[in-house]
């Protein structure tokens, strides 16, 4: 273990803690905090029980509990390309590796939390579930796989939780309440405005900020939040409640000949179709469920043969570039308007992380998105166009609308509490977002910390992001350092990583006089190929093997110094 950075731990565990056996312990992972709001919602119901119950953050988890444990419940979500979530790398690391002991007197139940848009749909819940019970623990009861739309799942899921735990504890003398670790307040109710109650924030400014020339429409949008009460910090998202662009409605509804008027009833509601694919379900992103029960109809062969197992590659091909209309005229197949609207994800709704600060804005929030809009196969025919959901729900906005958004807090990419502490902030394409509002932070708090910002983009000209903002930032002395990479401005790429690679002694020398790093941005290339690189230049200018060099950035990460906010 490298000794260069200094440990923070959580305390001790606390002598008063009940005996491992007679509680159930609940570990969540969770990336946008899914998971998290499940497992806290499973420990109140048990502690409403009046059943024992301990929640942890898998990162504050003890791995060496887990032979303690009698009764464990994980909920756990998996990253777009199969990844843990930041906070529980480690725990799965150790379950998953060649250290983890044998656990023949656990009891554990998995709850996974993932997106069906990814070949890798709940890959990590699954990867764990196996492993303990290669483990010699029992399954408790089934684990559960939860899609976006979570509650299906979740739902019954912890209803099997309680049970169980009502069933395993009754035999034993209840424990007092008041010797349970106390569960952390949940993050208080400031405004009345919630993911389900969402407020609708009038729109102030929709501006594009690429310039001519540039291949991406990337804008900025400024919302005021004015009377809702709610609040953020920089690091946190915003989520919006999309509408599905109009013209894809109608182009769906072309394709499978399906009535928009006709009304259609699924669960408690009925409203058109037309409604119900406009607000209600998912029409952009495909789902192998869908992609299955569309083949079903199609009697395609060679749709089926991409279902099969030993075709996975070409499937995630087919999920990530194709979009559920692609597939509709691509393989003809009836639908009832009934069978469509039952067999499409609920819609939901989508998180961007938040451009500014408070203490800049007042009572707005402002965001940087990359308006998806493109011709399928290069023809524009109108049923051939192509969008992101939110993104063009947000660029077809006219100012003065309102659109119904949320605060999602994102705990763990936040500014060091110590406002001497230097920042480094990577962030490429939009990733840039959060840290125009970190810099506006810093700079509202004259916070004496240097911040260091590393922004990449395809062309200088026409994609040079908040280009006077930065400019100005530099003058007045509230941003120290800002290296640009430009991909496309030169024969060869040149990526932000290059130019972390190009001053990594100082970088180094930043993180050991105990910098912050953070990533924003995509995750499956950009923030791998950052982290790779952050390994290299530890080991280089830190003069460590690689194994060290990896102890050093997890235990940064583990210490919240190096945070990323990828999708
Ligand atoms: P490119 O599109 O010219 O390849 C924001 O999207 C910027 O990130 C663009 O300049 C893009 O370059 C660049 N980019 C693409 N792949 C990347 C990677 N693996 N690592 C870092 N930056 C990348």
């Amino acid at each position: 273990r490298s000794q260069a950075v200094p440990v923070v731990r959580p305390a001790a565990v606390p002598a008063t803690e009940p005996q491992p056996a007679t509680r159930l312990t609940i570990v969540y992972g969770s990336q946008t905090g899914n998971a998290k709001r499940v497992a806290e919602r499973l420990a109140q119901q048990i502690e409403a029980a009046g059943l024992p119950a301990r929640l942890v953050r898998a990162d504050a988890y003890a791995t060496r509990e887990l032979k303690n444990e009698r009764h464990l419940a994980i909920v756990i979500s998996t990253q777009g390309d199969g990844d843990p979530p930041d906070d529980a790398r480690g725990l799965f690391d150790f379950i998953t590796g060649k250290r983890a002991p044998q656990l023949p007197e656990l009891h554990y139940a998995v709850l996974a939390l993932g997106d069906s848009s990814y070949p890798q749909f709940c890959a990590i819940g699954r990867r764990l579930d196996e492993r303990l019970s290669e483990l010699g623990a029992k399954r408790w009861f089934a684990r559960g796989e939860a899609d976006l739309d979570i509650d299906t799942v979740a739902t019954p899921w912890l209803a099997n939780a309680l049970a169980a735990a009502k069933e395993a504890f009754k035999p034993q003398t209840p424990l007092p309440l008041a010797t349970v670790t106390p569960l952390r307040p949940l993050a208080a109710a400031v405004s009345a405005y919630t993911r389900d109650n969402p407020f609708p924030a009038e729109l102030l400014v929709n501006q594009r900020i690429t310039g001519r020339g540039s291949d991406k429409d990337i804008r900025h949008f400024e919302l005021s939040l004015e009377g809702s009460g709610l609040q953020y910090e920089a690091g946190d998202a915003l989520g919006v409640w999309p509408v599905n662009p109009p013209r894809l409605v109608e182009a769906v509804l072309r394709t499978l000949e399906l009535d928009g008027g006709h009304a259609v009833t699924h669960g408690d509601q009925t409203l058109p179709l037309r409604d119900w694919l406009s607000q209600r379900r998912e029409l952009t992103r495909l789902s192998r469920p869908f992609v299955a029960a569309h083949a079903a109809r199609a009697g395609d062969a060679g749709l089926d043969a991409l279902l099969a197992p030993d075709r996975a590659a070409d499937f995630a091909r087919l999920l990530a570039e194709q979009q559920i209309i692609d597939l509709l005229q691509t393989y003809p197949a009836a639908w009832t308007a009934e069978e469509l609207v039952a067999a499409l994800r609920p819609l939901a709704p989508r998180l961007y992380s938040i451009a500014s600060s408070t203490k800049a804005v007042g009572e707005e929030v402002h965001l940087t998105i990359a308006h998806i809009e493109y011709a399928a196969a290069g023809d524009h025919s109108e049923d051939r166009l192509r969008w992101g959901a939110a993104s063009n729900f947000l660029a077809r906005a006219s100012e003065g609308e309102k659109l119904p958004v949320f605060i999602e807090r994102n705990e763990r990419f936040r500014l060091p509490k110590d406002g001497t502490r230097d920042v480094i902030l990577v962030g490429p394409g939009t990733g840039i977002a959060p840290f125009r509002g970190f810099v506006q932070e810093r700079a509202a708090i004259s916070a004496s910390g240097r911040n260091w910002l590393f922004f990449g983009n395809p062309h200088a000209r026409s994609d040079f992001l908040y280009q006077l903002e930065w400019q100005d930032a530099l003058k007045r002395g509230v941003l120290h350092r800002l290296d640009l990479a430009f991909s496309r401005d030169q024969a060869h790429k040149v990526y932000v990583q290059d130019r972390l690679r190009e001053h990594g002694a100082e970088v180094f020398a930043w993180l050991e006089g105990g910098a912050h790093l953070y990533v924003c941005g995509d995750a499956t290339r950009m923030a791998r190929d950052v982290h790779a690189t952050l390994l290299d230049i530890i080991a280089t200018h830190g003069g460590k093997s690689s194994e060290d060099a990896a102890d050093y950035l997890n235990e940064l990460q583990a210490q919240g110094r190096y945070a990323r906010d990828v999708y």
